[in-house]
C-alpha cells in the first residue's frame, strides 16, 4: 500500500471510529434515577450514586456520566444511560423509578386587557414571613414590583442564597439550574429573566403594589401581587431551549431545603403526559415538598379544551385552571363610540394572518364577539358560540360581520360561520402546534388595542351569560387520566388578560423587530392562574401557619365560587371546585386534611409496592390489606366517580373533616343534585357536632343510581348556619 492508500485507510478508520463513537453517544440519553427520601449523609448519597453507575456501566463509566446528584430534599441522580442500562438501573436496590429527562415549557399565552385586585383586605404581620418559591425562567429584580423598601431582613428560618445575582429583602433567594447541554445565545446565565414570564408570575403572586402601571395606554390601574408583603425566592430551570425535568427537580430539591412556604410552578410538559406518579417530576417534587409542609401550586396546562389534558394529576398538589376575570371590571374602561369596524384585509396586511377561507376585500365590517351571538334556538350557549362552532352563531346577528372567535378550531369544524363576513381567531396559545389557526394577535399594536377595546365593550354590555367567568378554552381539562376517581383540575383562578411586571429587555410581542419594550405586560394562560392560587394559599398560610398543604388546598376548594355548568360544558373537569375566593378561604369552617400516611395508603392501593414506598417514606410503612387505600377514600374535598355504563352503579366514599371554625358547632349535610340526575345520595351521619377546634369527625357518602348523561355534577354541602363547606361530586362516563 502506498502512502496515499494508507492515508485513505486511516481516513476510513477515523470515520468509522467517529461513527461508532457518535453512535454510542447517541444511544445515551439523560435519565433521572429517583430513589425516594433523602439520605441523612449527603456525601454518602453521592458516592452511592457513583457506585451504582459503576455497577451498571462497568468499564464504560466515566465521571461525566453522572450529571447531578439530588441529595437535599430527596435522593436520586441524573445520568447519561442507554435504554438497556436504564432498565438494569431500575432493578437496583433502592431505586423507585428511572425515566428519561423530558422538556417542559412555560404555560403562557399572550393576550390583552387587565385585572384589578382589591387593595383593602385584612392582612397579618406574618405575611412578610411567607416565602413564595417561584420555579420559572427567572426574575427582573429592578422592577418596582420587587422593590424592598419597608422590608426587614429575611425570616430567620431562611436557608437560601443568591447565585450570581444581587438579592434584596424582597427577592431573598435566586438560583439557576442547567445541567445538560449548552446554553442558548439569548440565555442570561444567572437567575435574571430575559423573557418576562417568570417576572410576570412572581409579581402576580407576591409583587408589590405598583400604581398607574399601564400597557400602552390600554389598561391602567394598580398591578399588585396577592401577597405583596411576602418574600420571593426564584429558581430558574427554564432557558431558551425549554425547562428540563432534571433541572426542575433540582429546583425542587433546593427550594424545599431552603425553606420556602409554598412552591409556584407555571410550566409543564410540551406534550400532555400521563406518567405514573413516580415517573412524574411534578408529582415527585410536590410529594417531598408536601412532606415538609409545603404546598405546590401548578398550572393545569394549556392543552384544553379536550378531556384528559391535565398533566399534573397527583392528589397532593394543586392543579389550577384558568378562568376569565369578572367582565364587569371592564365597564370602567373608557371607550370610543358605537360599533367598531375592522378590515380583515388590513389585519392580514399587518400580521400576515392567513384567513384563506375568505375573500379578503379592502373593506371594513362591524366586529362582534362570537360569545355574544349564540344561536339559542339551535340549543347553543355562548360558550359554544364563542368557539364559532358550526351553526352555533345566530345567523341574524352575525351576518355581514367579522366575528371574533376563541380560536383553536380547525376550519372544518367552523363551517361557513352563519354568513359572517370573516372571522378573527383569537388563539391564546400561538406557540402551541395543535392550534393551526394561531393568530399572531400576540403582536399587540395600537390598532389591535382598538379592536380589543371594542371586544371589551361588546362583552361587558351584552348578555348576562358573558358576564360570568368561564374557563378559557386553552385551559387543560380533566378527568384525571391516571386516577379517574380523583378530580382534576382542583380549582380555577383568573388566567386571562393579566397585567403584571415584565422583563424590559423583552419585546412585548415576542417579535424581535418589535421595538416596544415595557415594564408591565398583559398575559394569559394557566401560567397566570397558578400564581393567583399560589398567592391565595400564601395568604391563608399567613393566617394559619400550622395548616398542612392539604388543609390549605381544602380551604381554597370548599370556599370556591361555583361556576356555571351552562357556560362550561366540561363542568368540574374545566373548573374543579370553582373559582378561588381567598377571603372566604381564610375561614372554611371544616377542612378535609390529609398527610403523608394518607397518600402512602392511597399509593398502596394503586400498585406502588412496599419496597418502593419504603424508599420514598423512609419509614417502615407497609402496604397491607387495611391500608390498601382506594382513591374514593383519599380524604379530598372533592368526589369523582368514573362509571362504566348506563347500568345501575353504586359508590361509597369515606371522609373525615376537621373542625377549624367555632369550638361548638353542628353541621348538617345537604346534597344538591342538578337535574336531570338519576342518582340517590346518602350521607351518614348527616349531622355532625363538634365541641372543640381541631376535632375530627368521619362520614360516608354513598351514591347509587344510573347515569343518563356524560357528566353529572352535584354538591355536598356541610352547613352549620355560618359556614357552608361545599364539595363537588362528579359522576361521569370515562369514554365521554
Ligand atoms: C454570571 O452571569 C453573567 C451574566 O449575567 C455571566 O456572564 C457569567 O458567566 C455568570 N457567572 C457564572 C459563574 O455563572
Ligand atoms: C360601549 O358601550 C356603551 C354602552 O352600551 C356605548 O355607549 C358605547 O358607545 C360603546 N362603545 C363602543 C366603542 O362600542
Ligand atoms: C384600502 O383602503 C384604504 C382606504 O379605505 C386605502 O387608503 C388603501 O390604500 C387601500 N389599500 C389597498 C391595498 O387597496
Ligand atoms: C341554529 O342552528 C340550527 C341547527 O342546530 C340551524 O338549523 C338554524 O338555522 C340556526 N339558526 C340560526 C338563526 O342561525
Ligand atoms: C397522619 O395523620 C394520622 C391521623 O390522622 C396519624 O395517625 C399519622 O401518624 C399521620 N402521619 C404522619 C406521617 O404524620
Ligand atoms: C367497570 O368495568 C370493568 C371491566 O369492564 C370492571 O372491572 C369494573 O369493576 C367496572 N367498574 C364499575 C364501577 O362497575
Ligand atoms: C375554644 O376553646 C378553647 C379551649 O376551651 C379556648 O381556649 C378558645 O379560646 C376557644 N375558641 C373559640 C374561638 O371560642
Amino acid at each position: 500500500m502506498n502512502f496515499h492508500g494508507f492515508c485513505y485507510l486511516l481516513h476510513i478508520l477515523a470515520w468509522f471510529l467517529l461513527l461508532t463513537h457518535s453512535y454510542s453517544d447517541d444511544g445515551r440519553k439523560t435519565y433521572i434515577v429517583y430513589m425516594g427520601d433523602h439520605q441523612k449523609d449527603v456525601e454518602l448519597s453521592e458516592s452511592l450514586h457513583i457506585r451504582m453507575l459503576q455497577n451498571i456501566l462497568g468499564s464504560k463509566y466515566t465521571p461525566d456520566t453522572l450529571l447531578h446528584s439530588y441529595k437535599k430534599s430527596f435522593n436520586g441522580f441524573v445520568a447519561k444511560l442507554t435504554e438497556e442500562e436504564a432498565v438494569r438501573m431500575e432493578g437496583l436496590d433502592g431505586v423507585v423509578s428511572v425515566f428519561q429527562n423530558k422538556k417542559n415549557e412555560l404555560h403562557t399565552t399572550r393576550s390583552w386587557d387587565f385585572i384589578g385586585l382589591s387593595q383593602t383586605v385584612k392582612r397579618t404581620n406574618t405575611e412578610s414571613n411567607i416565602i413564595v418559591g417561584v420555579i420559572d425562567n427567572g426574575i427582573w429584580p429592578e422592577s418596582d414590583s420587587f422593590d424592598d423598601q419597608g422590608f426587614g431582613p429575611p425570616p430567620q428560618k431562611w436557608k437560601g442564597s443568591c447565585q450570581n445575582f444581587t438579592c434584596n429583602n424582597k427577592i431573598i433567594g435566586a438560583k439557576y439550574f442547567h445541567m445538560n447541554g449548552p446554553y442558548g445565545k439569548e440565555d442570561l446565565i444567572s437567575p435574571r429573566d430575559s423573557k418576562g414570564h417568570g417576572t410576570h408570575c412572581a409579581s402576580t403572586a407576591a409583587g408589590n403594589s405598583v400604581e398607574f402601571t399601564s400597557f400602552f395606554g390600554l389598561a391602567s390601574g394598580t398591578a399588585r401581587g396577592g401577597v405583596p408583603s411576602a418574600r420571593i425566592a426564584v429558581y430558574k430551570p427554564c432557558w431558551s431551549s425549554g425547562c428540563d425535568d432534571a433541572d426542575i427537580l433540582h429546583a425542587f430539591d433546593e427550594a424545599i431545603e431552603d425553606g420556602v412556604d409554598i412552591i409556584s410552578l407555571s410550566l409543564g410538559p410540551t406534550e400532555v403526559q400521563h406518567n405514573n406518579y413516580f415517573n412524574d417530576i411534578f408529582a415527585i417534587g410536590a410529594f417531598h415538598a408536601m412532606k415538609k409542609g409545603i404546598l405546590t401550586s401548578t398550572s393545569a396546562g394549556n392543552s384544553g379544551p379536550e378531556f384528559y389534558t391535565v398533566s399534573k394529576n397527583a392528589p397532593w398538589l394543586l392543579s389550577v385552571a384558568a378562568s376569565t376575570i369578572d367582565r364587569k371590571f371592564f365597564t370602567s374602561v373608557q371607550l370610543g363610540d358605537g360599533t367598531v369596524y375592522i378590515s380583515l384585509y388590513k389585519f392580514k396586511e399587518f400580521y400576515g394572518v392567513s384567513v384563506n377561507t375568505f375573500d379578503l376585500k379592502n373593506k371594513s365590517y362591524p366586529l362582534i364577539y362570537g360569545g355574544n351571538a349564540p344561536n339559542t334556538t339551535g340549543g347553543f350557549n355562548s360558550f359554544r358560540s364563542s368557539l364559532c362552532l358550526e351553526n352555533s352563531l345566530d345567523e341574524n346577528v352575525v351576518k355581514g360581520k367579522i366575528v371574533l372567535c376563541d380560536g383553536f378550531l380547525d376550519p372544518a369544524s367552523v363551517g361557513l360561520v352563519s354568513g359572517a363576513a370573516g372571522i378573527l381567531l383569537r388563539s391564546s396559545t400561538p406557540k402551541d402546534n395543535a392550534f393551526t389557526f394561531a393568530l399572531p394577535a400576540v403582536h399587540l399594536s395600537l390598532e389591535d388595542g382598538a379592536l380589543i377595546q371594542s371586544y371589551i365593550n361588546l362583552t361587558s354590555n351584552e348578555g348576562k351569560d358573558s358576564l360570568a367567568p368561564y374557563i378559557a378554552s386553552f385551559s387543560s381539562r380533566g378527568p384525571n387520566a391516571i386516577t379517574p376517581n380523583i378530580l382534576k383540575p382542583d380549582l380555577a383562578a383568573p388566567g386571562v388578560d393579566i397585567l403584571a411586571a415584565w422583563s424590559p429587555i423583552m419585546s412585548v410581542s415576542d417579535v424581535k423587530e418589535d421595538e416596544r419594550k415595557t415594564k408591565y405586560s398583559i398575559n394569559s394562560g394557566t401560567s397566570m392562574a397558578c400564581p393567583h392560587a399560589t398567592a391565595a394559599a400564601a395568604y391563608i398560610k399567613s393566617f394559619h401557619p400550622d395548616w398542612s398543604p392539604a388543609a390549605i388546598k381544602s380551604a381554597l376548594m370548599t370556599t370556591a365560587t361555583p361556576m356555571s355548568v351552562q357556560l362550561n360544558p366540561e363542568a368540574e373537569f374545566a373548573y374543579g371546585a370553582g373559582q378561588i375566593n381567598p377571603i372566604k378561604a381564610l375561614n372554611p369552617g371544616l377542612v378535609y386534611d390529609a398527610n403523608e400516611t394518607d397518600y402512602v395508603n392511597f399509593l398502596c392501593g394503586h400498585g406502588y409496592d412496599t419496597k418502593k414506598l419504603k424508599s420514598i417514606t423512609k419509614d417502615s410503612s407497609k402496604c397491607t390489606q387495611t391500608n390498601n387505600g382506594m382513591a374514593l377514600d383519599l380524604n379530598l374535598p372533592s368526589f369523582a366517580l368514573s362509571i362504566n355504563s348506563s347500568t345501575p352503579f353504586h359508590g361509597t366514599f369515606h371522609r373525615t373533616v376537621t373542625n377549624v371554625g367555632s369550638n361548638t358547632s353542628t353541621y348538617k349535610a345537604r346534597v344538591t343534585a342538578l337535574p336531570p340526575s338519576l342518582s340517590n345520595f346518602k350521607v351518614e351521619p348527616d349531622v355532625i357536632s363538634f365541641s372543640s377546634v381541631g376535632q375530627k369527625k368521619s362520614f360516608t357518602l354513598s351514591i347509587e343510581g344510573t347515569l343518563n348523561v356524560e357528566i353529572s355534577s352535584s354538591f355536598l354541602i356541610w352547613d352549620d348556619g355560618t359556614f357552608q363547606v361545599r364539595s363537588p361530586i362528579v359522576l361521569f362516563l370515562p369514554q365521554m
